[in-house]
């Protein structure tokens, strides 16, 4: 039995592969390189002692993705990460977005529905909710209009999926991550953006290693405590071990809906200031930065409400704010040596 995992030398999607080795399973990843590199699968392997199959294969190619399913005809479940993920490239270049992120998931589920496949695990995002009128958010909070076409294209999967499922044998989790960061304890993988990072995490730790002069802090009027914008911090192993949950949940045929939707966070919301302070307290070093404009796009405030995805998924995020920054700065410090 082998599971599929699109993007899987990607941040999440690497994170993802070594929980599943970790709990046995026989992995197949799949991924293009246009976000990430050939060594994450090193070292995945140096952490779980088994390397994973990998395919080179771009998802936009049809005629790839059937040739996938021919040559792995024992694939049991397929975990989604595949996708373009940079919010402000979305505005700029959204024809990509729509294209990478809305043809691809066509083409992956057009191969399950023709092989009789099923369980299916998507990898959504909070920004389909937008700026929330109640905190913590739950499931049943209005998806709002997407603020940006990559937040569209998670939108419009999470329907494509839903109708696929009423009419197919799939069955699908999809899980809303609030904001992933940190790294696997081992520092053998983390997050690698390309070019100047546009999350607050990665700018931190490269600010603090000395690759970036200073932090922007985007605006310090919202309606807060502090005035910086609050989100769920969720440790990527955290994150990693809700899909295995989430997977092992339709391989067991548990799931009560065809399609489930899952909030994937702490369930604690921090500033950008406060993550600043809890970082300088774990890496013990004096974080620079300057207070500047808003950024467009950006909202007040996001973080969930994991009653469902602790009750009725059975997992729950471990890690604390500081863990997490703190493997954050093992990682950026390893990569940098
Ligand atoms: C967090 C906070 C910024 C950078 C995005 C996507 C989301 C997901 C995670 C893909 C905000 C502030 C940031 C900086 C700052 N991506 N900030 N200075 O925007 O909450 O979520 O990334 O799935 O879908 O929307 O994350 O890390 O960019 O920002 O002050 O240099 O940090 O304003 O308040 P965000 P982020």
């Amino acid at each position: 039995m082998k599971i599929l995992v699109t993007g899987g030398l990607g941040f999440i999607g690497s994170h993802t592969v070594v929980e599943l080795q970790n709990e046995g399973f026989d992995v197949v990843i799949i991924d293009n390189l246009s976000n990430s590199s050939l060594e994450v699968l090193d070292g995945i392997e140096r952490i779980t002692g088994k390397k994973p199959h990998f395919e080179n294969i771009d998802l936009r190619e049809k005629k790839s993705v059937q040739d996938l399913f021919v040559k792995y005809q024992d694939i049991n479940g397929v975990i989604h990460f595949a996708a373009s993920k940079a919010v402000g490239e979305s505005v700029e270049n959204p024809l990509l977005y729509y294209e990478n992120n809305i043809n691809t998931l066509v083409y992956l589920l057009q191969e399950l529905q023709a092989k009789q496949k099923t369980h299916f695990i998507f990898s959504s995002s909070c920004t389909v909710y937008g700026q929330a009128t109640t905190m913590p958010i739950t499931e049943n909070a209005p998806v709002q209009q997407a603020m940006s076409p990559y937040g569209n294209t998670k939108q419009i999967g999470e329907e494509i999926i839903t109708d696929v499922a009423k009419v197919t044998t799939i069955n699908a989790i999809l899980l809303r991550y609030f904001n992933p960061i940190g790294a696997h304890p081992s520092a053998e993988i983390g997050e690698l953006p390309i070019g100047i990072p546009q999350n607050l995490v990665p700018f931190i730790t490269q600010t603090a290693i000395g690759l970036r002069k200073e932090l922007s802090v985007f605006g310090d009027d919202y309606p807060t405590a502090d005035g910086t914008a609050i989100r769920d911090y969720i440790h990527v192993v955290d994150l990693a071990k809700a899909h295995v949950v989430a997977l092992q949940r339709l391989l067991e045929n548990k799931n009560t809906e065809k399609v489930e939707t899952f909030n994937i966070g702490t369930g604690t919301g921090s500033s950008v200031l406060e993550v600043i302070t809890t970082f300088e307290k774990v890496s013990n070093t004096k974080l620079p930065y300057k207070i500047v404009a808003r950024r467009e796009g950006d909202v007040i405030e996001a973080f969930a409400n994991t009653d469902k995805a602790n009750s009725v998924l059975g997992w729950k995020a471990q890690s604390t704010l500081e863990e997490a920054l703190a493997s954050a700065w093992k990682w950026e410090q390893k990569i940098r040596r």
